[in-house]
């Protein structure tokens, strides 16, 4: 993909649906007791691979006029082949907890980014439950026996991760009695969310998330917010270019997703949140942007680290991009779980804003950039990670020249329609 640089970017849009929501609520639908009918489901390869997954363990899903339809009331099935899941983490760890609690075998496959991926994170508490994970040196291929009774637990998470959180959770709908998840800082609570919402207790409690099994979701319709995932790289490049006017609707705003929000506000972006709303729990509005950075941070507010980094942790290659252009430049610490990521985002992030001017320091678990710099066209390599590929999509529109992005088909993991929808917003 070939990009030069913009003036604005302009308009009123809308975004397919959440990725972390559509996993889940895909997974709440096929283990349901009663029908469910999921609109705006997310159009990300990744989601896809959740259904598939989904449809080789025995469950109908059927596709009509853009929704989702899930009969509900079905068991689960042992598929006769691997389960591919793809470059989705959220695929392969959250399903595994799925399929923990249920008697039978898979084999959960992924990509080669996927399968370098570290795993020991869920096979330890699903293992504690009473599955038998094979793995190869904790990665994937994982071929999962799973138990028809697990065994409740009580675990404290090594690593701040959603993904592993909802894979215990989802394990302990089996179980009978209390299965409690304690976090060392608090990640994004889309699972507790849409249980609650789908007529599973789960009871938040500081740090601690506890359900009581057995329990069965009842099923329903539910519209899914637009992923602000997505959103972000929009409102980033609305920030950035100034006399911009960005209204996107019906967009995801769960605080532990839409931090990022927050921090380009002490930055100095023009961004406010109107017509909230929820659905199953899920907070989401409208996000207005107006171009142009309009106050300068104090330096606490350019420094990103500890209990603020999970719910940042998506967006954080697009901080360091957005940073550059920040008086004083910005700081990430605390954050080494960007190198386990579909790409190592630490190295992938440092070396592509170098490669277009960037003065940047790299940290084992962060970096630092200065700013503002005037950023230059480059080749950019997304070593194949959409939030790569996306975040530097951005840099190219305030660099100087044409910048060149190897690898951009790699969007479509999360959001196939980005750079058509860049192309239709941008004013050159
Ligand atoms: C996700 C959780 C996060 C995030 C990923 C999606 C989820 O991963 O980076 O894109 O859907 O739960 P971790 O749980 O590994 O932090």
């Amino acid at each position: 993909m070939r990009l030069v640089p913009a003036q604005q970017i302009n308009g009123r849009l809308r975004l397919p649906g959440d990725k972390s929501i559509s996993h889940r609520a895909a997974l709440i639908a096929a283990l349901s007791n009663g029908s469910s009918e999921i609109s705006n489901f997310s159009t990300a390869r990744d989601c896809a691979s959740t259904l598939g997954c989904l449809r080789e363990l025995g469950i109908s899903i059927e596709d009509r006029d853009g929704k989702l339809f899930f009969a509900g009331g079905e068991k689960l099935t042992a598929p006769s082949k691997p389960l591919d899941c793809g470059n989705s983490g959220s695929t392969l760890r959250i399903l595994a907890g799925v399929l923990a609690g249920h008697d039978l075998t898979a084999e959960l496959v992924g990509d080669e980014s996927l399968s370098s991926r570290p795993m020991r994170r869920i096979i330890e508490p699903l293992e504690l439950m009473g599955a038998k994970i094979q793995a190869t040196d904790g990665k994937a291929p994982l071929k999962i026996h799973g138990s028809g009774k697990p065994v409740p637990i009580t675990y404290r998470l090594p690593v701040a991760s959603a993904q592993v959180k909802s894979a215990i959770l989802f394990a302990g709908l089996n179980a009978e009695g209390r299965t409690t998840v304690i976090e060392p800082s608090p990640t994004r609570d889309h699972t507790e969310r849409l249980f609650n919402g789908f007529g599973v207790p789960v009871i938040t409690n500081d740090l601690s998330v506890t359900l009581e099994g057995p329990a069965r979701f009842n099923g329903g319709a539910m519209t899914i917010p637009g992923d602000v995932s997505s959103a972000a790289y929009f409102v980033a490049a609305a920030m950035l270019l100034p006399r911009s006017e960005l209204t996107i609707e019906a967009v995801g705003l769960n605080p532990t997703r839409a931090a990022f929000l927050s921090v380009l506000s002490w930055w100095g972006a023009d961004i406010s949140t109107t017509d909230l709303q929820t659905e199953r729990n899920e907070p989401y509005g409208t996000i207005n942007v107006r171009g142009g950075i309009t106050r300068s941070a104090g330096d606490n507010e350019r420094t990103l680290s500890r209990s603020m980094i999970p719910s940042l942790i998506d967006e954080l290659p697009l901080l360091a991009v957005a940073g550059s252009q920040i008086e004083g430049g910005i700081h990430i610490r605390d954050a080494g779980e960007l190198r386990l990521k579909e790409s190592d985002r630490l190295a992938a992030t440092v070396e592509n804003l170098r490669a277009m001017g960037a003065e940047v320091e790299e940290f084992d678990d962060g970096l630092s950039v200065s700013g503002p710099t005037q950023l230059r066209g480059a080749s950019i390599d997304s070593r194949g990670d959409h939030r790569i590929a996306m975040a530097f999509a951005v840099a190219a529109l305030i660099a100087d020249g044409e910048t060149e992005i190897a690898g951009s088909e790699c969007v479509g993991i999360s959001f196939p329609e980005f750079f058509g929808l860049l192309e239709s917003l941008v004013v050159r």
